[in-house]
């Protein structure tokens, strides 16, 4: 989709937006598959009202970006632009404590949704705040991570939520919700799927650095022996049923290496499956159902994607 009408071109600037034209969002996520649309990087997220009734009037669909680590795009010409907000520093502030990037205290660090998860926890560790050190290998924006409620070895991030800054497109506004407004479920939260994550403000437990570096250290080993880092995924595909590993029900079908193109379940974590080349949206969903299938045929499961699917 591109923006063709002038008085919305004129305006972005005004708006802190910048237009990125024709940008191929292969570039964007973390699996290297993406069709090719008008980007929006928004650098002051309190003209967001503005710019998406803009948007809205001129008939111009659009979806929301993070990090683009846990999303599958379509291919080709899409019909919708691509937002993204832009990461203003400092992105992490914690509450009383000034530190070189960060004001930080009483045990709360506000975070800016553009911010980089890992390097968040890392931030926060450096001011003895810890209890985030399971998810500091999972790649993408702080954002993003509240969306999905993120988790690995045991943390998930809504677990530290105190509260949310939002952009509801329900009222057109910019709200703030107490951590007893959201729910956070397993990978799933309460957030309407037009909502905007803006800002978090986190409450974390006092632990000294260096026991929160141990922490870290160790579940970096664990991720490194298990998952496939150093190839273009977007993490787990598939949620794990209760009770159920569906890396393992992938793994017992013998279907590690199996690939439509160049799209291929990883040899090393079965539920990662990877774009080993040049691998089409249209290649890894075919990957994808054909590994539902099996699944379900044999186990008698069926798996439910955690990677969030744009269609075009
Ligand atoms: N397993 C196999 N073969 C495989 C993969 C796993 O036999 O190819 C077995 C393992 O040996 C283990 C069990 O399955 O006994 C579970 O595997 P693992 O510990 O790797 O955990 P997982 O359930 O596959 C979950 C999350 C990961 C998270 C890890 C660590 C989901 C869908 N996945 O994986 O999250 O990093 O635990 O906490 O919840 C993600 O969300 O994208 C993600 C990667």
């Amino acid at each position: 989709m591109r923006i063709s009408e002038p008085h919305i071109a004129t305006a972005l600037p005004k708006l802190g937006v910048d237009l990125r034209p024709g940008v191929g969002l292969t570039e964007m996520t973390s699996l290297g598959i993406g069709g090719t649309t008008d980007l929006l990087r928004i650098r002051d997220y309190r003209h967001l009202p503005e710019l998406i009734g803009m948007l809205r009037d001129a008939g111009i669909r659009h979806r929301f970006l993070g990090g683009g680590t846990n999303v599958l795009i379509a291919d080709g010409e899409l019909p919708w632009v691509v937002l993204q907000l832009v990461s203003q520093q400092p992105d992490v502030r914690i509450e009383g404590k000034e530190a070189e990037t960060t004001l930080v205290n009483a045990n709360v660090a506000h975070v800016a949704a553009a911010a980089d998860l890992g390097r968040t926890v890392t931030l926060c560790a450096k001011a003895n705040l810890g209890g985030m050190e399971g998810l500091v290998g999972v790649p993408g924006s702080v954002g993003g991570a509240l969306r999905m409620n993120a988790g690995a070895y045991g943390t998930q991030i809504g677990s530290f939520v105190r509260e949310v800054e939002v952009f509801r497109a329900a009222s057109g506004r910019i709200e703030t919700l107490r951590d007893d407004e959201i729910r956070f479920d397993y990978r799933h939260t309460s957030f309407a799927p037009d909502d905007i994550m803006l800002a978090v403000k986190l409450e974390l437990p006092s632990k000294p650095y260096g026991e929160i570096l141990q922490g870290i250290r160790l579940c970096n080993q664990k991720r490194r022996a298990s998952q496939p880092l150093n190839q273009k995924s977007a993490g787990c595909i598939f949620k794990n049923p209760p009770g159920a590993s569906a890396g393992k029900m992938i793994d017992d079908l013998g279907l590690k290496g199996f690939r439509v193109g160049d799209a291929a379940v990883s040899d090393r974590h079965a539920n990662f499956f990877v774009n080993t080349g040049r691998a089409t949206c249209a290649e890894m969903r075919a990957l994808i159902e054909h590994v539902r299938a099996q699944v379900s045929g044999r186990f008698g499961v069926e798996l439910e994607e955690e990677v969030i699917f744009w269609s075009a």
